[in-house]
């Protein structure tokens, strides 16, 4: 290991017992302080004190019996299906089953290489009117918020890519927060109810997270209406897709009801994920001017001072490694719980029926006994050679089996696209790098405001 190689911020482990302690008197709601020294260590084993059994995987092997050959013997966790119903009803996230497959079948290819290329000009053009926003920070010498602007990116790119429509005006305003208002009040991130709840409880949500979800939906279903309505034109994007979408058994389509559903899973998986990865690479990359350096020559090296296009994308080795790091040491989903449908045993654990089994991306990532420096930050880690020499399945940002996320190749050209335009424009400047420290909630985030000076490139050369 190069001794140089930068250590980014992350909760400093400590016994279960003063992990739990800490979260009641703390009261962040925060699951990555949750986690105990241990469970860097651990294959397989039991975590924390609650009512219901949660087990903890780490091994490999247990991860793919779980994702992969046991999968219908562990489906997704009551407690996040019933959080996230709601908003998506029984939408493709949290759908199950026959459900599900249908669902799949008919969305797939929505999300196929072609329709990722097709919705690369949507995805360009709301980084160029970015941009516009950006230059217009730095005029006046504004400070970034970083968060909350790769939030509003990402949530504009979803809703060109979807329905052909940027976000910007006073009800994208009202969209926005309502999400806003959803993500900090749904009940899944419940502490109380983690450690004291039973299996298959029902969960009662909160009023505002009710209210949010129902604000959402409404917007969505005017969207969905417009584009139902006779006589409108088709249109080249995700809904058009839905829309046309044929069951391939039955030949019937997705009712209104299940398209407000799918977008709905498509804004709630899609945009805050992206916003999560592209926060934490910008800010690792404002502490790495090296690396940055090298970013700036694979980009010139590439396409020289011209556009970054869709083939470009796949050329840009060294961008996509940086981003594919931090979707490994900041996975946006830190969590992917299931349960368990059977009394069963894995790796030598009682696991009684009802149990939760956490797979969890952000403490298998940094497991010290899958990677080498495992807390260290080297996109170079996934150069060809390296990977090979790595463990399969022990890099899973998006998933594992046939649950894996429908929009990771979206994902990867929209990281890449946004980390490479933006790098070569601007320098980034973390105003207060040392207090910069992640939590989980729904997504993995930044404690606080994460806030940045900016500077165009050109400028500062001359
Ligand atoms: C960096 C960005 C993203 C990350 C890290 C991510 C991560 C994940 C993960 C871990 C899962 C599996 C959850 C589980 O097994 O319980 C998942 C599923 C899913 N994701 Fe993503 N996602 C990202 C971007 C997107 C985008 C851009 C879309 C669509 C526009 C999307 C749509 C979905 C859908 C529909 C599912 C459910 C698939 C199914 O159950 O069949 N995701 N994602």
């Amino acid at each position: 290991m190069s001794p140089s190689l930068y250590r980014p911020p992350a909760p400093k482990p400590i016994r279960a017992i003063l992990a739990l302690l800490r979260s009641v008197v703390v009261g962040d709601r925060d699951l990555l302080a949750l986690i105990p020294k241990d469970a860097y260590q651990t294959d397989v084993a039991p975590l924390g004190f609650s009512r219901r059994k949660i087990v903890l995987v780490n091994d490999p092997a247990a991860i793919r019996r779980v994702m992969i050959d046991d999968v219908e013997n562990f489906p997704k966790s009551d407690l996040m299906v019933g959080s996230l119903s709601p908003l998506i009803n029984d939408g493709m996230f949290v759908s199950a089953g026959a459900v599900w497959a249908r669902q799949r079948a008919m969305v797939d290819p929505a999300f196929s290489h072609m329709r990722v290329n097709r919705a690369f000009a949507a995805m360009d053009g709301a980084v160029a009117d970015f941009e516009i926003h950006l230059d217009d920070l730095v005029m006046r010498g504004e400070r970034l918020s970083l968060e909350r602007a790769m939030s509003h990116l990402t949530a504009d790119i979803i809703s060109r890519t979807i329905f052909s429509q940027k976000l910007e005006n006073a009800v994208a305003l009202d969209f926005f927060n309502a999400w806003a208002g959803f993500q900090d009040s749904v009940a899944n991130i419940d502490l109380k109810r983690l450690i004291l709840g039973k299996a298959w409880e029902e969960v009662a949500q909160s009023p505002v997270a009710l209210k949010a979800a129902s604000v959402i939906r409404s917007h969505l279903g005017d969207l969905v209406d417009q584009r139902m309505a006779p006589g409108t034109p088709e249109k080249a994007d995700i809904v058009g897709d839905l829309i046309a979408a044929r069951d391939p058994n039955t030949g019937r389509g997705f009712s209104r009801d299940e398209i407000i559903d799918q977008v709905g899973v498509f804004f709630l998986a899609g945009h805050e994920t992206t916003a999560s990865a592209l926060t934490w690479a910008f800010f690792i990359l404002s502490q790495q001017p090296g690396l940055v350096r090298r970013l700036r020559d694979e980009i010139s090296d590439t396409v020289g001072s011209g556009d970054i296009d869709f083939a470009a994308t796949k050329k840009l080795n060294t961008v996509r490694n940086v981003f594919r790091e931090s979707l490994r040491l900041y996975p946006p989903l830190g969590f992917i719980p299931r349960v368990s449908e059977k009394d069963t045993v894995i790796k030598g654990v009682a696991v009684p029926r009802g149990a939760m089994v956490m797979i969890s991306p952000w403490i298998i990532h940094r497991h010290e006994n899958l990677w080498t420096a495992a807390d260290r930050f080297d996109p170079d880690r996934f150069l060809p050679d390296r990977e090979k020499a790595q463990q399969t399945g022990i890099y899973l940002p998006f998933g594992l089996g046939p649950r894996i996320c429908i929009g990771a190749a979206f994902a990867l050209v929209e990281g890449v696209l946004i980390l490479s335009r933006l790098i070569r424009r601007y320098d980034f400047q973390a105003v207060n790098p040392q207090n910069v420290r992640p939590i989980s909630h729904l997504a993995t985030r930044p404690a606080g405001e994460i806030e940045m000076y900016l500077q165009r490139v050109e400028a500062r050369a001359k």
